[in-house]
């Protein structure tokens, strides 16, 4: 079985999917994700050689304990319930207190338990979400994780929990660089930055496309999603700029699901 995310994430990219793989170079040597999130692109991909990052250390710790204790994490999976009372307890754990083992279960628990599936931090770095009430969701998908395991181990992955720029700092002429930062926001109300308390600011935007510069002098191929805003554009100026349809809630307005061009995929190839 093809391995799929195995966490529902926040500006996860499995809409855009399909139009990304039209993006995709021929050949490249290593495949680098600085922002890997839920890895939709990496899955459709498997790359053999890869770098995967993300800042957020629930995440990475789940991405690790996947590829090392499979078996053991699906042994603690069965022991969860689909109760208010329990997510609550759960939620309140702190993470810390657990091992690695534990810790990715409780990740993956509070992911398809929590209301969107959205995984979004307070400001102290804590898990807010509430419960979502569904009738049955997939807290344990035991194919999924065992094929997202074997990859992991089959192929050459490395994973990391850093900040993006150490990640790009590795990256060479023929690595191929997928870059999903999260998105500047289509208006000052949207929240699109909000899930994880390292927001990304305008300055990192900023910052962002300096790395992409330097990147692209170095030969790297660069595939870059986000929002479709002037500031994005003029930023990216020069580059290979595409605008994209997707279905996306943009606010909370009952239209806030029509399908707009609110995505950029900026290429430098
Ligand atoms: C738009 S999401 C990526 C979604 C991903 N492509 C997917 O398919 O699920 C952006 C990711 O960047 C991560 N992130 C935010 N700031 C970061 C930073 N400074 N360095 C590395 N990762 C960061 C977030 O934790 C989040 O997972």
């Amino acid at each position: 079985m093809k391995p799929r995310p195995f966490v529902k994430w926040a500006g996860g990219k499995r809409q855009l999917i399909k139009f990304l793989r039209d993006h995709v170079p021929k050949t490249f040597n290593r495949y680098i994700e600085p922002f890997v999130g839920g890895g939709a692109l990496l899955f459709e991909l498997l790359p053999k050689t890869a770098i995967i990052n993300d800042i957020n250390q629930e995440l990475i710790n789940a991405y690790l304990v996947i590829k090392d204790h499979v078996e053991e994490l699906i042994e603690s999976l069965k022991r969860h319930k689909n109760s208010a009372d329990y997510y609550y307890k759960m939620r309140s754990t702190d993470p810390k207190s657990l091992n690695a083992i534990e810790r990715a279960s409780r990740f993956i628990y509070l992911n398809k338990t929590a209301y969107n599936g959205l995984y979004r931090e307070n400001l102290k770095g804590e898990f807010n979400v509430p419960f979502g009430r569904y009738k049955n969701p997939k807290i344990l998908d035991e194919e999924n994780l065992r094929a997202v395991s074997k990859y992991l181990n089959s192929a050459n992955v490395e994973i990391h929990n850093l900040d993006y720029k150490q990640v790009c700092s590795k990256a060479q002429k023929g690595d191929f660089v997928y870059l999903d930062p999260p998105y500047y926001p289509l208006s000052k109300t949207s929240s699109f930055t909000q899930y994880c308390r390292y927001g990304f600011t305008e300055r990192d935007q900023v910052e962002l496309a300096e790395v992409f510069r330097e990147l692209d002098r170095r030969g790297c191929y660069l595939v870059l999603s986000n929002s479709n805003t002037d500031f994005i554009k003029r930023l990216y100026r020069g580059y290979n700029i595409i605008e994209v349809s997707a279905r996306r809630s943009i606010n909370s307005k009952g239209d806030g699901r029509k399908k707009q061009n609110i995505e950029l995929v900026i290429k430098n190839f």
